[in-house]
């Protein structure tokens, strides 16, 4: 794909935000409290929601033992019908504090590049793997990646967009069920039945990692690319 010479001057405008990472850190028994959880989610999840506002509810009303250390449940934001739909990782501590995902510092590096290609925050359809906070941002665990498995795995039918665009490896090896990192993930596009999934890197390194900019940029690009189909 060609590239634009006043979408990277745009672009590389949307990129100048100086970004500070949280330690990330283990909670000390969360992985047994996983476990316990893990045991008791066959009884909160039917596996199948008719309406995104089912899904909804039961996310809401799932027991967790992150749920003891976020303060929100943090579900989605935007529209049902959105052609394209962003899935990250999990809340941070803005995202945590106003019940929406990507709203803080990486949330700003998004939206700063949907606009640059054209697209509103707001036409997008934004979620996460994990719907909890991890405590001082930790990296989601592998088994609360599977607790949450049966309900990202809903959203993404119920939504049924046309382009997926994964931000980060935890996004991209839980939804496309790999082991790879994701530099040997991203330039590829994948198939979710209709739908096609690009992964790339997630904005918060893309802060510390600036020389991964351009090709973040040609990810974005190759979505509007398919959006266009
Ligand atoms: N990082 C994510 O992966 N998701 C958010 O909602 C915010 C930061």
């Amino acid at each position: 794909m060609k590239y634009e010479a006043n979408k990277a001057k745009k672009w590389l405008h949307a990129f100048g935000v100086i970004h500070l990472l949280e330690e990330n850190q283990q909670g000390e028994d969360i992985q047994t409290k996983t476990r316990d959880a893990k045991q008791s989610q066959e009884t909160q999840c039917n596996y199948k929601y008719s309406t995104l506002e089912e899904l909804r509810n039961a996310v809401m009303h799932l027991d967790h033992p992150l749920k003891n250390t976020c303060k929100n449940t943090v579900f989605s934001s935007g529209p049902q019908d959105a052609r394209l739909m962003i899935i990250g990782e999990a809340p941070g501590a803005d995202e945590d504090e106003q019940g929406v995902p990507f709203v803080g510092e990486s949330g700003k590096l998004v939206n700063n590049i949907l606009r640059s290609i054209n697209i509103a925050r707001d036409e997008v359809y934004v979620t996460n793997v994990i719907f909890w906070r991890p405590p001082k941002n930790r990296p989601p665990l592998p088994d609360e990646v599977e607790f949450c498995r049966p309900y990202f795995t809903e959203h993404i039918r119920l939504i049924s967009p046309k382009v997926i665009l994964l931000l980060g490896a935890v996004a991209t090896k839980a939804i496309l069920q790999k082991t790879s990192g994701i530099t040997s993930l991203r330039g590829e596009t994948h198939k979710i039945g209709e739908t096609y999934v690009i992964p790339t890197f997630h904005p918060s390194y893309l802060l510390r990692s600036p020389t991964k900019k351009y090709e973040a940029m040609l990810d974005f690009n190759l979505a509007v690319q398919y959006l266009k189909i």
